[in-house]
Order: structure tokens, then C-alpha cells, then sequence
């Protein structure tokens, strides 16, 4: 399986995503790859951060750039059974070259309205993308949603999403959680972040279900 994960917005929570679905694939026994093909490298240096300190599962992070990266992947996914990029934030040739490849595409966005206008360009590319991946599907996640239930912003968030025809909207909302940044920054995924936090590893484990079933 080949889950993309990009945008065309900065600081949305790809890497973050990237991370915790990496976790949750690989705690449940599947032999996982994550490709960096952002040149910020996050990812990279989160995975470089959890081999120094030999954090088991060990996932193997390689990063990867340009516009062959597709080909890359389909002779990586021989040996693994689920590959997950980090494209970064920009409408790129690798996030372009991936969307080919990928079975399901995922797009992290907050509840605000500069994050929804991305969506717009970013329909054009699925199109494109379509006409070559035609089984390609494509999920919106809210990230850093507010915790506080009396802020509106996901209801008006998720009204807007409705007239994107090409969009998912799964149902786990991301909160904007601290553990979230704390695990980054241990080397680890939200779930295995001591002091357990119930609400964020309930959250990241529904979105796991939701793009892996
Ligand atoms: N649900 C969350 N709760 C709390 N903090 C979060 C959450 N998601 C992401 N963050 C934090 O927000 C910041 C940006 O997240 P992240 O690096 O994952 O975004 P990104 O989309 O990969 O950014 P870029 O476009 O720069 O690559 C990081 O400090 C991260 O720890
Ligand atoms: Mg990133």
C-alpha cells in the first residue's frame, strides 16, 4: 500500500501524519518504509532521532527527490508492504511524480479558510493525477482542530468541504494536542508517548483504521 501524504500548504501536520500512520503500521506488524521527499527533511531527522535511541519497531526512513521519484517507489514497493511519503508543502514535481503511484492520498488541512482555499489548485493535480492513477483516492484529515467544542470552525470548515467532489473527509478529527509535539520531538509516535494521552492516541489510532481498512 502507497499512502501519500502532502498539500500545498506549509506546517498543516504532514510530517506529523507521516509519523504516527508510520507507528500504527508498524506496531501492527507491517514492514513499513517512509520516503522524505520534502527537503526540510522532518521526517528524516524524527527517524535519525529514533535509531540513535534504537526505538523499536525501527522504521527505515530513506529520502528521496525529483521527478523519477514514482519509479523509485514502484521498485521499493517490492520489498515493502506499505510505503508512506512525506511531500511536503508545495505543489512539487515529487508531490506530482507520487500521486501517480499512490493508492491513497492524504491531505491534512486546520480548520481555517487559507488552508481550504489550497484545495482548489489541489483538485487540479488529483485530476491530472487521475487520468494516469485512476483507482487514486484522496482524503482530507482536520489537523490541530481546537480542542475547545464551543469554536465553530470545523462545522464551517466542513461546510466548505462539501463542493470538493474529489475529497474524503474522514471522520477522525486531529486535535491540537502538546503530546503531538512532544512525541516528535522523542522520536516516537503519539501512541507510544509516556504519560499515555487516551484522546490523541483514540484520535490518531479511528484515522489509522480510516485510511488502512
Ligand atoms: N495535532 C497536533 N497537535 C499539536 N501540534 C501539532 C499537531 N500536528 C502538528 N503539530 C505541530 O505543528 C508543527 C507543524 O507540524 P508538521 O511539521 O507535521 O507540519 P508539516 O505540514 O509537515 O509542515 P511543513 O509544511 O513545514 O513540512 C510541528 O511543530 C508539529 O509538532
Ligand atoms: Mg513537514
Amino acid at each position: 500500500m502507497i499512502i501519500l501524504i502532502g498539500g500545498e500548504k506549509g506546517g498543516t501536520g504532514k510530517s506529523t501524519l507521516t509519523i504516527n500512520l508510520a507507528v500504527c503500521r508498524a506496531i501492527d506488524n507491517k514492514e513499513v518504509l517512509i520516503v522524505d521527499a520534502d527537503k526540510q527533511g522532518t521526517t528524516n531527522l524524527w527517524s535519525s532521532l529514533r535509531n540513535e535511541k534504537t526505538i523499536n519497531p525501527q522504521i527505515t526512513c530513506i529520502q528521496k527527490q525529483g521527478k523519477q521519484l514514482h519509479k523509485d517507489i514502484i521498485s521499493l514497493s517490492d520489498k515493502y508492504e506499505t510505503i508512506i511519503i512525506d511531500a511536503g508543502g508545495r505543489d512539487s514535481v515529487e508531490l506530482r511524480s507520487a500521486m501517480l503511484v499512490a493508492d491513497k492520498f492524504v491531505t491534512p488541512i486546520r480548520a481555517s479558510q487559507s488552508d481550504a482555499w489550497t484545495l482548489d489548485n489541489l483538485e487540479q493535480l488529483i485530476t491530472q493525477a487521475l487520468v494516469i492513477n485512476e483507482d487514486l483516492k484522496t482524503f482530507i484529515v482536520i489537523n490541530q482542530g481546537p480542542t475547545n467544542p464551543a469554536i465553530s470552525e470545523i462545522e464551517e470548515i466542513k461546510g466548505l468541504l462539501e463542493e470538493f467532489k474529489s475529497f474524503l473527509l474522514v471522520k477522525s478529527i486531529i486535535r491540537d494536542r502538546i503530546s503531538f509535539r512532544h512525541a516528535l520531538k522523542e522520536g516516537l509516535g503519539v501512541i507510544e508517548l509516556k504519560p499515555f494521552d487516551k484522546k490523541a492516541i483514540n484520535e490518531i489510532t479511528e484515522l489509522y483504521k480510516e485510511i488502512f481498512k
